[in-house]
């Protein structure tokens, strides 16, 4: 049986998993990504953990062949295999995890890494709800906003290997600071850090005392708890999810002007409340595309398993390597 190894870094936790090629993940386990960067034993213990996975899915069966690691990361370059100046990971410059991984396995034919976007946008193609889609397009809504592209079929890379950056859209021109150091990015308001302080913000302007979000601090305020308030009316958590929707919309409506796709994915935890984060987006989309697109354009959610999605993406990576 032959599986594949997904590995996605977050800027916390880097999770791996050993998948099948149904999409099946078969174990999985996670590692703190370092939160100052000491790379040498980071890769150790990525290497450690990777290879008590292996071990343990053959244990039960014996006949496991394994394909490869893929890999997904922020800033992640399929070309070079490594990760670039990521603005919410501790790595500084350029780290070249590729070449550090392959030494520690050297019998492992395919080993790539590519964005962490993209590796969602290759698992929606081969596993999930793009599947028989040639164009589309995939945001993911975590500590960073990400984004793969897929244009007639395959994933844009470009010239440098970054395309696909629309976490990085200019929002609101010299809005607020964005992970990336430049202001005024969607990344600043549409990723999970982003609804926080929105939140926060409508909290402050209204002094909403008597909001379910009141009592929160900002530490442990997530986008459940915002959903959550929202379910039960609470009008600080509907204003986040309108005004999240509606910049994300805006957003998505210069992508579907550049790429024309049939669909738009979205991707992440802010994605579970719904309705709430959905019908504004589809909102601030329609309110500005032009006559050519209007009504045209599905705003999906993704039909990967949460949880499980980064790591199928990550794997899936691997069968298109061993498919060239
Ligand atoms: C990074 C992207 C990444 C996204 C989600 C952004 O800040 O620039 O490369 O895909 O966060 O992790
Ligand atoms: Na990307």
């Amino acid at each position: 049986k032959k599986v594949a190894i997904g590995v996605d870094i977050g800027g916390t936790n880097t999770a791996i998993g050993v998948v099948d090629g149904e999409g099946n993940v078969m174990v999985k386990d996670s590692i703190p990504t370092p939160s100052h960067g000491n790379l040498d034993r980071y890769i150790e213990e990525l290497t450690v953990a990777i290879k008590e996975l292996i071990k343990s899915v053959k244990l039960v069966n014996s006949d496991i062949e394994i394909l490869g690691i893929g890999i997904g990361a922020p800033n992640g370059n399929y070309y070079n295999g490594t990760i670039e100046y990521a603005p919410n990971l501790s790595f500084q410059g350029v780290v070249p995890l590729v070449e550090l991984l392959k030494k520690s396995f050297p019998e492992l034919d395919a080993l790539a890494l590519t964005n962490d976007a993209n590796a969602a946008a290759i698992g929606e193609m081969i596993y999930g709800g793009a599947k028989g889609m040639k164009n589309f397009v995939m945001f993911t809504l975590g500590t960073g906003v990400g984004s793969g592209i897929v244009v007639n079929g395959d994933l844009v890379y470009g010239a440098d290997g970054f395309a696909g950056e629309c976490g990085h859209t200019v929002l609101i021109p010299e809005g607020r600071m964005c992970g990336c150091g430049t202001k005024g990015h969607l990344e600043a308001y549409c990723s999970a850090p982003g609804m926080k302080r929105t939140a926060f913000e409508i909290l402050v302007r209204d002094n909403a005392v008597n909001s379910l979000l009141a009592d929160k601090s900002y530490k442990e305020l997530d986008s459940k708890m915002i959903f959550d308030a929202a379910e039960k009316g609470d009008k600080v958590a509907l204003e986040v999810f309108e005004k999240t929707g509606h910049w994300l919309g805006q957003a998505l409506a210069d992508t579907v002007h550049h790429l024309s796709p049939e669909a738009v994915f979205l991707f992440g935890g802010p994605t579970a409340a719904g309705d709430y984060i959905f019908k504004p987006t589809k909102a601030g989309m329609e309110k500005y595309l032009l006559p050519i697109f209007k009504d045209k354009i599905q705003i999906l959610p993704s039909k990967l398993k949460q949880g499980d999605a980064a790591i199928v993406g990550a794997s899936a990576l691997v069968w298109k390597e061993v498919d060239k």
